[in-house]
């Protein structure tokens, strides 16, 4: 197995990507867009998480974000710019990677996580969160469906009530509300937050290594069912993004920001 010395590496993407510690970190660093998510992104990320599995020296990948958001979800500019041409699209990739991980995932959410930002969430193992920290899933607002599976994942996490709430409604849910649901596994101070991310990393990569991804490999069980999932939500969403419906959404998103006072 291939051994590289720890590094930090700027992809220049939008994404750092640091090994320390038995995990390797995959940080979005574009807080002034609230770490929406680009293609350019989505590919880093899809690269890290997949380079990662080739490493016996990494237990665990952490998912982190600078700044006061986790992720404000896709990049809604981008995304009408570059929609997803299919399945090898790196949004895909991306959602792919998460799902067939072999390794643990942890987030560390410091704030807002918005669509892709709260249904990835799903596919983690260990979710951290901060007081402030708001879950919010808007895509029938943008005119969109779910994606990551979330259509199968959410309403097994969380009830098939509450999904409802969710995704038909825009509901957000509180870091309190997140916990009580089982969506997050504590909430944490902001000062506290990576570290109790690297603290469980280090935990995970303390332990016996085969035994720890046969776990986790049996308690996730078929990812066959996740991807046929995914693959229908993204059939649908890509109808969905060049819908009518879709396009006054996004525009609308757009003209009120621009109407702001600066
Ligand atoms: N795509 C592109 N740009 C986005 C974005 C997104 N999803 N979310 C935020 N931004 C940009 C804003 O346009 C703004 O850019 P500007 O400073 O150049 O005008 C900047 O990020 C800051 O966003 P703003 O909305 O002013 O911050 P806020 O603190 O008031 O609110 C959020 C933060 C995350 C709650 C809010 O930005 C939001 O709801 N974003 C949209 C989320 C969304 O619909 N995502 C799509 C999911 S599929």
């Amino acid at each position: 197995m291939q051994k590289e010395s720890f590094q930090v590496i700027d992809t220049g993407k939008d994404v750092i990507i640091n090994d320390a510690a038995g995990a390797r970190w995959l940080r979005l660093a574009r807080p002034d867009k609230k770490n929406a998510l680009t293609v350019a992104m989505y590919a880093a990320l899809a690269d890290a998480i997949e380079s990662a599995q080739m490493r016996d020296d990494v237990a665990a990948i952490v998912f982190a974000a600078e700044g006061t958001a986790f992720t404000a979800g896709n990049d809604l500019g981008d995304f009408m710019r570059n929609p997803p041409a299919g399945f090898d699209s790196p949004v895909f990739r991306f959602l792919r990677a998460i799902a067939h991980s072999s390794l643990p995932l942890i987030a560390a959410v410091p704030g807002a996580a918005v669509g892709i930002g709260t249904t990835m969430l799903l596919h983690c193992d260990f979710v951290y969160a901060t007081p402030n920290a708001k879950f919010v899933l808007p895509f029938v607002d943008l005119g969109l469906v779910p994606e990551a599976a979330s259509s199968l994942l959410l309403p097994r996490a969380i009830g098939n009530l509450k999904a409802a709430a969710m995704l038909y409604l825009g509901e957000p849910l509180s870091a309190q509300d997140a916990l009580a649901l089982g969506l997050i596994s504590a909430i944490v101070g902001p000062h506290e937050l990576e570290a109790t991310a690297a603290a469980t990393a280090a935990a995970l990569a303390a332990k016996p290594r085969a035994a720890l991804l046969a776990t986790r490999k049996l308690v996730r069980g078929g990812v066959e069912e996740v991807e046929k999932r995914m693959l229908a939500e993204g059939e649908v969403f890509r109808q969905q993004l060049a819908s009518p419906e879709a396009q006054k959404a996004f525009a609308a998103f757009f003209q009120t920001r621009a109407a702001r006072p600066s």
